[in-house]
């Protein structure tokens, strides 16, 4: 059973998962409409798809433990970026974000001696050290090539490769 405290945090995070892919979707729509970066736009749908895996992760733990997983409503992502490189220090410095809350989780599941929920936040961890990795690499590249286009397009064409989550090409 989980406590009361700790099925808000963990429907909070869900939220935050789903608000992430929303996010991530926004900024692949642009990518493609906006700036013509079919492999940035790839991407970060991809990463979409990965978002809404790690909210289900929380809500089948939760299922298995007797409480309400609940979905909320969520707010538009806000437009701060205004290309690839900015698209990719907003999300940089959302992972952080996401990185902090994760860590806020598990110091939760530690006080309250709840094992299973410290058990999935050390998947979340893990996950977080990735995704921060990958976000940062990325990010690290752009700033690099700044404004040559023929840089940003060998990016572009390196990012078209990252493989689609299953069934992803249905919905092309
Ligand atoms: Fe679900 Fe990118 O953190």
């Amino acid at each position: 059973m989980l406590s009361k405290q700790m099925t808000q945090a963990l429907n909070d995070q869900i939220a935050s998962e789903m608000y992430s892919a929303n996010l991530y979707l926004q900024m692949g729509l642009d990518m493609a409409q906006d700036h013509g970066l079919q492999g940035f736009s790839h991407w970060f749908m991809c990463q979409w798809a990965e978002e809404l895996g790690h909210a289900l992760k929380i809500m089948h733990y939760m299922m298995s433990r007797g409480a309400d997983a609940k979905i909320s409503a969520l707010e538009a992502p806000e437009k701060t970026w205004k290309d690839a490189r900015t698209a990719m220090e907003v999300a940089y410095k959302h992972e952080q974000m996401i990185t902090r809350q994760v860590g806020d989780i598990m110091k939760m599941a530690k006080t309250e001696n709840d094992y299973g929920t410290e058990c999935l936040m050390r998947w979340y961890v893990g996950e977080q050290i990735e995704e921060e990795d990958t976000v940062r690499r990325i990010h690290a590249q752009v700033m690099m090539v700044r404004d040559q286009k023929s840089g940003l397009l060998f990016i572009d064409k390196e990012l078209h490769t990252r493989p689609e989550p299953a069934h992803f090409h249905d919905y092309h």
